[in-house]
Parts: structure tokens; sequence; C-alpha cells
């Protein structure tokens, strides 16, 4: 599928080096859209932009630095964002009791606080294109208390929650801010989470059987995400919108 339901924009991607984060920065190109491309993995980011032809910025979202420096390459080579997606994150398993205290600060500086961090650095840009559409990504998480992730799920609960704060103060510039919460979308991330388990094959199949369609790609998500990003949402703000497989339904 391609068309022009991009073209003219300019997108920062965080987390676009693989996953979901890569699917959008190629759902989004073939739409006729520019990308700038922000990771914190060099030799991925740098592959992914061959691919593309977007601009590579390696970086690191919890470093406000690096993102108000991804924001003003952005604007000095592709003109100003009008699309930004915040969809780096991370999963660290354990709950309460076992997670350090550590990695529950890592977990809420890269899934929430980027989010500020990111959006701060690139709303004066919408504001001077005459607006924009900020897509956060947040997860089924946000609505379900797994059990060994409770750091994930309050930090992706908050993403949903800063999102419609968000959302009402920018709406009078047209700026929309939508938290884009998908189910379990085999990438990385997750089969790092599987191979954690103590009997990884077992609890594969109990977060199949969650989800009334299975599983999902990095591309179900990238479509939701080009919707969210394009002018076919213009009546969206503020929503948190699932694309679950039907988890969250059952
Ligand atoms: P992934 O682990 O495959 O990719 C994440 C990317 O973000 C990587 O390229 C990584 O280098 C980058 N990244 C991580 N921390 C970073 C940092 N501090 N600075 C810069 N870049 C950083 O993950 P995946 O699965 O593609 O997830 C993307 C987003 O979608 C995350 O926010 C995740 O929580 C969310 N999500 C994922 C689900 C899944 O089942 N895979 C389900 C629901 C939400």
């Amino acid at each position: 599928m391609s068309g022009d339901r991009l073209v003219g924009k300019v997108a920062l991607i965080t987390g676009a080096a693989r996953g979901i984060g890569a699917a959008c920065a190629r759902r989004f190109r073939r739409e006729g859209c520019a990308l700038a491309l922000f990771d914190r993995d060099e030799d991925g980011l740098r592959q992914i932009a061959r691919e593309l032809g977007g601009l590579a910025i390696v970086g690191d979202v919890t470093a406000p630095a690096d993102l108000d420096r991804a924001a003003a390459a952005t604007l000095a080579q592709l003109g100003p964002v009008t699309v930004l997606v915040n969809n780096a994150g991370i999963s660290i398993t354990g709950g309460v009791e076992e997670i350090s205290e550590a990695d529950w600060d890592q977990t809420f500086a890269v899934n929430v606080k980027s989010i500020y961090l990111a959006s701060r650095a690139v709303i004066p840009q919408m504001r001077a294109a005459g607006g924009g559409s900020i897509v956060n990504m947040a997860s089924e998480s946000a609505f379900i208390g797994f059990e060994m992730h409770p750091a994930y799920c309050a930090s992706k609960a908050a993403v949903v929650h800063l999102s419609r704060s968000m959302a009402a103060r920018y709406a009078r510039e047209a700026i929309r801010v939508n938290a884009l919460c998908p189910g379990t979308i085999d990438t990385e991330l997750y089969r790092a989470f599987i191979a954690r388990q103590p009997d990884p094959d077992l609890v594969h199949r109990q977060i199949v059987a969650m989800h009334p369609l299975g599983i999902g790609t990095p591309e179900d998500i990238a479509h939701a995400a080009l919707y969210l990003a394009s002018d076919e949402s213009r009546y969206t703000t503020g929503a948190p919108m699932l694309v679950d497989g039907g988890s969250t339904a059952i």
C-alpha cells in the first residue's frame, strides 16, 4: 500500500531503529512523509535511514539535549516537525518487591518523561507550522494489570493520561495528541520478554490465548499510527486508540 496521505509532513519518530518504530517509518515513507529517525542504537538507525532515506539522529530519549538537538536538526534539514511519534519504550519485568528503584525510574524516564521532553522540543515548530499530530505509544498494559509488570503498566497508563492532558491544552493550536495502545506485538521487546520466562513456550501460548486475534505485527500498529498522523484523524484528540487484537474485550 502506498499513497499521498502524509505528503508535506515531517515526522520525528523515536525508537525508529526496529520494531514498531521502524514499521511506522516505512509506512509513513510510503505515504510521502519526510522522516527524522531517532534511536540510541546507531547501527540499526543507520540501516533504516539508508533504506528509507531519512535523517538519522543518534540519541537517548531520556536526554533533554539529545531531543533538543533532534528537533533543531530536523527543522534545519527537513523543515518544521508536524508529526511526532513518541515510540521508544522499554519493559522491565518484576513485581513491586523485585524491581529495583533504578529500573522503576528508568521505565518512567524512557516511557513517560521522554514524551514531555520530546513534545516540548517540537511543539514550537508545530505551532509555527499551524498545527501537528503527536502519537504517543501506550499499550494494552494501560488497561490490564499484568502482575509482573507494575512499572510498565503504570507507565503506559500515565502515557494515556498525559496524552489527554496535552490534547486539552493544545487543541486550540490545532495540535492533536493521541495515545496508541497496541496489544502484544511480535518484536524484539516481546521476544526478550518471553525469553526471560521460566517456561517461555507456556507464557507465549498464554499470551496468544489472551488475544482473540492472536499476536499482532508491527505493521498492524503502523497502519493505526498512519491514521493518527494524517489529517484523516483531524477530529480525534486525547483518544486512547486500542489496536489490541481484542485483548481488552475479553
Ligand atoms: P523494541 O524494543 O523492538 O524497539 C524499541 C526501540 O526503541 C529500539 O530501537 C530501541 O533501541 C529504542 N529505544 C529504547 N530505549 C531508548 C532510549 N532511551 N533512547 C532512544 N531509543 C531507545 O520495542 P517495540 O516492541 O517496537 O516497542 C515500541 C513501543 O511500543 C514501546 O513504547 C513499547 O512499550 C510499545 N508497545 C510494544 C508492545 C509489544 O508487544 N511489542 C505492546 C504495546 C506497546
